[in-house]
């Protein structure tokens, strides 16, 4: 059985996105702001928003120098604005505790305003080549199906559990690529509704697949 990384890997290079504003740099100025802004907001809500913010701020030192209210004005009409007060926060925090450029360790960009384990790992990994997954929902999603991991992954245990899983399947090269390729794949293929399974690499690997449960995982949070 071919793995679960080389299979997403191998997919992405034929089916993912490569042409995103924020995969032509590993600036992790420019990676952070793309992947705080994705956190809520679709990739195409996202993109000319992320233009414009670049171009009034096109360094973290110019962010940081900026007032507040001009940050809040740019994100005027992204929605979830603790992501833009935080990013200010952060922009700060990163000239006035680590010199101006963002630290390489994922565990001190997670210490960082607005920016959590899995997000901070993404950037040290796009950036910096670090072996550092990622488990957000989408994430969660395709583990969940993928493995047929059973409870409501937002329980500590699951997610514990699922952080163990993350952590063994990264693979040593190719970080950046299979982290987009979890993204991409979440995002396109392994869908909250009406998975596309046909299209997806990891079909003849994914045990609710096998067993035709791609509706009941991952399972819906409990009330
Ligand atoms: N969602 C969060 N981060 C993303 C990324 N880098 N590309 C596409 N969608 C995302």
């Amino acid at each position: 059985m071919k793995n679960f990384a080389a299979r997403l890997i191998t997919w992405h290079r034929h089916h993912g996105r490569h042409d995103l504003p924020w995969q032509q740099s590993r600036d992790p100025y420019r990676v952070w702001l793309s992947e705080i802004m994705l956190q809520q907001t679709q990739v195409a809500t996202v993109i000319p928003y992320y233009q414009r913010f670049l171009a009034r701020f096109p360094t973290l030192a110019e962010l940081a120098a900026a007032p507040v209210e001009d940050v809040m004005a740019l994100w005027s009409g992204l929605g979830y604005y603790a992501r833009a007060r935080n990013l200010h926060a952060c922009a700060r925090a990163v000239v006035v505790d680590h010199g101006g450029a963002f630290p390489h360790d994922p565990a001190a960009i997670a210490e960082l305003p607005g920016i959590g384990r899995s997000t901070a790992n993404a950037i040290a990994a796009f950036c910096f080549g670090a072996r550092a997954p990622i488990l957000d929902g989408n994430v969660k999603r395709v583990f969940a199906r993928c493995f047929g991991i059973e409870g409501f992954p937002g329980t500590p245990a699951v997610e514990r559990e699922m952080w163990h899983q993350a952590e063994a399947l990264m693979p040593a090269r190719q970080g950046g690529d299979y982290i987009q390729a979890q993204m991409d794949l979440g995002a396109t293929v392994c869908t909250r509704g009406r998975p596309r399974c046909e299209a997806c690499p990891l079909a003849e690997i994914c045990v609710a697949r096998q067993a035709g449960r791609q509706a009941e995982l991952p399972v819906a949070k409990p009330r």
